[in-house]
């Protein structure tokens, strides 16, 4: 079998490292890739879904496997279909359940799924005065893809203004900032379930918790994920029977009334709350650095599991009874300014973890950072304090100049 993934972060190497194992698995593709995958299979360099397509078609790629939202949203899916390609992923109008925040909270208002409290904005001046008379923190999201970077919550009605122009007027985001979703601030903390689709059921893996702020003690700005642990620790057999109930079943209700039957994934970003468990948002793709740690306990056959949702059958997920933990070192500066090009050192040394690459790339025979998020020391234990240790001492030896990572992922 020939698999082409598109991607070049720590969770299409965590993929690409469980795939590798099988037997079936003859050539693996990354359209870009990282250093991981580099060695795993052959990285080829495109972006554009014509490309993509007229390449799948040339190699005779059997299954294509998206991780980033945006070739989806795109309409990779649609554009493979017409040609007879297999795609692990939504079509385009499933994926503006992630590619439009306005759409997402609309079909969450429509089938009843717990969610914070919002309305939807196209008018500047609408916006405006709504925000003068609401009460504080507040909420203010970009209705489309802004990398993560298009939710803002805000302490006062003059940050509230400033984000509406940044979005509306200067349009800091292009057409994504447009549109706007402006939602009640949930207080709690924050889960990641992610579910494998069969076209027809939704299996959900087990809770995982991603460190989305840069420094130590959730300090600092957003980020695309410092770290995770899975199971979450904080999510109770209660959180998930709320979960089952208010979000995941009235989901399956959706999908199957609006007729978006898809095969793929959809990841459920969630805030547990005094209240209860609120869904913030869905994506429609494998989750970073999520899934590396639900790869690490995982005990299915990954491509068995993927193929019998393609083929629209029932799956079992099996989870190993233990913990495991995935520190994200990143590039100094990382979220805001970084440089490239840093020699990464050190990987011989790794004893009792998985390192995968994310953010680099083999040049010569060195590898090198080219992104935020470098590299990811993935490790599993009996219990968190177990697995914490082993990335911990595993991170010691591996550097690059100006790396840094939380020093407190795992630590309960
Ligand atoms: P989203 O892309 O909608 O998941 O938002 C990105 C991040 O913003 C989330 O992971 C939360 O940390 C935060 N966030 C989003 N919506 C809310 C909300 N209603 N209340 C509090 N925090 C939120
Ligand atoms: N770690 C959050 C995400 O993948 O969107």
């Amino acid at each position: 079998m020939r698999i082409l993934i598109i991607g070049e972060g720590g969770r299409e190497s965590a993929l690409a490292a469980k795939l590798q194992k099988d037997v079936r698995v003859t050539k693996m593709f990354f359209a870009n890739g990282n250093a991981s995958t580099d060695a795993i299979g052959q990285n080829v360099h495109m972006s554009e879904i014509k490309e993509l397509r007229d390449f799948a078609i040339k190699e005779k790629v059997d299954l294509t496997i998206v991780g980033p939202e945006a070739p989806l949203v795109a309409g990779l899916k649609d554009e493979f279909k017409k040609h007879g390609l297999k795609v692990f992923g939504p079509n385009q109008k499933v994926a503006s359940l992630e590619g439009s925040k306005a759409f997402s909270k609309k079909f969450m208002q429509t089938y009843d799924i717990k969610t914070a409290k919002a309305v939807v904005f196209d008018s500047y001046n609408e916006a405006k005065e709504y925000v003068q008379k609401h009460e504080y923190p507040l909420v203010i999201k970009a209705s489309g893809l802004a990398g993560g970077k298009g939710v803002v919550i805000c302490d006062t009605v003059e940050e509230a203004e400033a984000t509406i122009h940044d979005f509306m007027i200067r349009r800091i985001y292009g057409d994504a900032g447009i549109r706007l979703v402006i939602e009640e601030f949930l207080q709690g903390f924050e889960a990641s379930i992610i579910a494998f689709s069969n076209g027809e059921k939704l299996f959900p893996c087990i809770p995982v918790k991603d460190y989305k702020k840069a420094g130590n003690g959730d300090k600092g700005p957003n980020t695309g994920g410092m770290g995770s642990v899975a199971p979450s620790p904080e999510f109770t057999a209660e959180h998930s029977a709320d979960f089952e109930k208010n979000i995941l079943a009235p989901t399956i209700t959706g999908l199957k009334a609006e007729g978006f039957s898809f095969k793929g994934i959809i990841f459920f970003g969630l805030m547990v709350t005094k209240n209860g468990t609120y869904l913030l948002e869905y994506n429609m793709r494998f989750g970073d650095p999520e899934t590396q740690v639900l790869m690490a306990l995982m005990e299915n056959n990954l491509l068995d599991v993927i193929m019998d949702c393609m083929n629209g059958k029932d799956i079992e997920l099996k989870f190993k009874d233990e913990k495991a933990v995935c520190l994200v070192m990143c590039s100094g500066g990382y979220p805001r300014n970084i440089e490239l090009g840093f020699e990464i050192l050190g990987e011989d040394k790794v004893k009792h973890s998985q390192l995968l690459y994310a953010g680099a790339i083999k040049k010569g025979n060195k590898i090198v950072s080219n992104g935020g998020r470098v590299l990811n020391i993935i490790a599993t234990g009996a219990t968190y304090d177990e697995a914490r240790k082993k990335v911990y001492e595993d991170a010691l030896p591996v550097h690059f100049d100006y790396s840094f990572y939380r020093e407190d992922i795992g630590k309960f």
